[in-house]
């Protein structure tokens, strides 16, 4: 986002009150919630998790030795228990659990009964195929119960999942089977997107034989996906190596007893974009990060028995882990899942699937409002959104008119809006307004979830009290990542360094920086003590509400023949938010084409996934670089935005930079 867009931010002054039909039956109406846990954090998430199912209490609720904490030390339970068996009791049996709709049309659901056989068979059968506690297993599917019904397998058995979103490429793919030495790989034939097929098995295939392959790969299961009965095909099976899903999990038995695991056992591994080239893979344990999945989705969202949850996230990303799979499971929620993107089979799809389902929650991005807002409020009105009740926001700034937009045209001026920040490492929710009770005003996230403790910091640790710096967490908190996988040294250097032998705070409210942890991301508080979180201060994008690391894209880019060296800024897009800007220098002798940069373009593509295809690619003889050979990238980001330029004197040859601006201007 622009500077310009963040002043603007600043002077908002719309103010939205819970309406008080809506706190009135709130599950939070008391602003005391904050006193309370601020009282004594230990005792209030422990209070949290008691609410879970654990099969040995824990001895110790925290250690922390930073950077690395432990949450409910001793303490036994199982994700997937918690998630299935335990709502099996009660009314919850018999209560739907997932209800799915596939692009196509073609729909299923699930009581929490169907959904608890189907998980177990699935677990029985990864046992069957010599999966256990400790093992890890690649996620690779489109949005359909199987994607929810593999990682709860896994989380029964002991074994972490690793998701790969299903538009990541072979090659992206490849990398995180690799770096996470995982056994089997759970695939699909394909998925449907904007009427059209995504291959999964191919681009699986691609990844298991092409390029040193994935020798820690046993076997593939690959999940035939049908519409109106018949099978999208496609994919041809390897013997020896490939199983169907149908033949191996319908076999299996529904009496698969849940692995105890310890609370800080591993759950899963999700790779995400950092400011190198390489994905890190940040771990999640299975006490703490369920505890506070399950608490902010019980809070955040309101969540009431009656409720038909709608998160649009798909499972590759943290927002479907924790919001889409565990959170809402945790909390025996209804929840809805949508198979394909919003604009199939035409605009309306969206509010179509609200009024079919009777939806009362939504947590969606803000990419998919723009888009929504650019469409016209039309295709909202040819349907009925009177179930909604509560509207949610993630991934990204949402600029006011959007959130205005959302308000009045998705929520009809009377559902509160929580938009809520928090990462893949995060876990879960940081910063958030609790609906019953928070005075929300468009485009800030407002004021941390009971019992975090964030703060905006100055590069020497100083509190700011008004004004913008670095965002911050000064306190350890349940879902907290425990590491980056095979990297602690990363980890630590990433996370828990900015303010490292500095004395974070003020006045008697001091720490030492080494347990102070960095999000990545610049933020204001304004004079209400509300957070306004501008976005990262590293070189990650975030494109559409998707991470992308400019070092990633760079190496996508060199990694073609004809380019000699690349360099990539995000830049101010109405509807994505970000988008990728290149800036390529061709090898001696290449002539500079459209068709070479389309070409090149479908390189990252190939490389990435089509979320990092470069919204526009600049041809240059030469990129900006300081006299010790840096990359300019604030440089490259004005010209890409069209802005006069900042300071040069530091620059190798200034001349570089005004050339590229006018061919930015003339072509870009
Ligand atoms: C950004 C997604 C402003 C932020 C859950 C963060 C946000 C990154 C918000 C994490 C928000 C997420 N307001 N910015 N409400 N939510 N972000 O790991 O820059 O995919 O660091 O997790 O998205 O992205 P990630």
């Amino acid at each position: 986002m622009s500077e310009n867009t963040f002043d603007s931010l600043l002077q908002e002054d719309r103010t939205f009150a819970p309406p008080a039909e809506f706190a009135a039956r709130a599950l939070v109406s008391d602003p005391d919630v904050y006193a309370r846990a601020e009282a004594d954090p230990e005792a209030y998430w422990a209070g949290w998790a008691r609410e879970l199912h654990w099969s040995k209490p824990w001895d110790q609720v925290l250690e922390w030795n930073p950077p690395q904490a432990r949450w409910f030390l001793g303490g036994k339970l199982n994700a997937a228990y918690n998630c299935l068996d335990r709502h099996l009791d009660g009314p919850r049996r018999t209560k739907t659990a997932l209800l799915w709709e596939g692009e196509p049309g073609d729909r299923r659901a699930f009581t929490y009964e169907e959904l608890h056989a189907e998980v177990s068979r699935a677990a029985s059968a990864l046992r069957s195929l010599g999966i256990g506690k400790g093992d890890r297993v690649a996620i690779y599917l489109p949005m359909i119960p199987e994607a929810a019904i593999a990682m709860l397998a896994c989380a029964r058995i002991g074994a972490a999942h690793s998701v790969v979103f299903g538009g990541f490429s072979a090659e992206s793919l490849r990398d995180r089977i690799n770096d996470a030495d995982a056994r089997l790989l759970i695939t699909a034939d394909g998925g449907y997107r904007r009427g059209g097929i995504v291959p999964l098995k191919r681009a699986a295939d691609e990844a298991l034989t092409e390029e040193g392959g994935c020798p820690s790969i046993e076997k593939v299961l690959v999940i035939q996906r049908h519409v109106d009965g018949a099978p999208v095909g496609g994919a041809v099976m390897t013997e020896g190596r490939d199983l169907w899903w149908h033949e191996v999990v319908d076999a299996a038995s529904a009496d698969c007893p849940a692995e105890e695991m310890d609370s800080e056992d591993l759950l899963y591994i999700l790779y995400t974009s950092g400011t190198t080239g390489k994905p890190k893979g940040i771990m999640h344990t299975t006490g703490g990060y369920l505890t506070q999945a399950y608490a902010t989705t019980k809070w955040v969202f309101d969540l009431k028995e009656d409720d038909v949850y709608w998160c649009t996230a798909d499972v590759g990303w943290v927002t479907g882990h924790s919001y889409l799979v565990y959170g809402p499971l945790a909390n025996g929620a209804t929840v809805l899942m949508y198979e394909g993107a919003p604009d199939a089979p035409d605009r309306g799809r969206f509010w179509k699937l609200i009024q079919d389902y009777r939806v009362t929650i939504l947590y969606t991005a803000p990419t998919a409002i723009r888009a929504f807002m650019k469409w016209g409020a039309e295709w909202l009105r040819k349907y009925d959104l009177s179930s909604l009740r509560l509207l949610g926001s993630v991934g990204e700034p949402i600029n006011p008119e959007a959130w205005m937009w959302y308000h009045e045209h998705v929520g009809g001026g009377r559902c509160p809006i929580v938009d809520t920040w928090w990462q893949t490492e995060t876990g879960a929710i940081m910063i958030t307004p609790l609906p019953g009770v928070t005075e929300t005003v468009p485009g800030s996230a407002t004021t941390p979830f009971p019992g975090i403790r964030a703060d905006i910091l100055s590069l020497h640790g100083e509190h700011i009290p008004a004004g913008g710096g670095f965002l911050a967490i000064r306190r350890p908190w349940p879902s907290m990542l425990r590491g980056i996988w095979g990297d602690p040294v990363r980890f630590q250097e990433t996370y828990w360094s900015k303010w490292q032998g500095e004395t974070v705070g003020s006045g008697d409210d001091t720490q030492p920086g080494e347990g102070v942890y960095f999000p990545g991301d610049g933020a204001k508080r304004d004079e209400r003590g509300y957070f306004w979180v501008i976005g990262r201060i590293d070189d990650v994008l975030n494109v559409a509400g998707h991470r992308i690391g400019t070092m990633e894209v760079e190496s996508a880019l060199v990694d073609h023949p004809a380019v000699a060296e690349a360099a990539v800024v995000g830049k101010a897009h109405e509807l994505k938010g970000q988008a990728v800007a290149a800036f390529v220098t061709l090898k001696e002798g290449l002539e500079p084409t459209e068709e070479l940069k389309r070409e090149i373009s479908d390189h990252v593509v190939r490389k990435i996934g089509a979320i990092a295809r470069p919204d526009t690619i600049l041809y240059t003889a030469d990129l900006p670089k300081t006299r010790s050979g840096k990359i300019m990238r604030r440089l490259l980001k004005d010209i890409a935005e069209g802005r006069t330029l900042g300071d040069t004197t530091t620059l190798a040859d200034p001349s570089v930079v005004a050339q590229l601006k006018d061919d930015y201007e003339a072509k870009g």
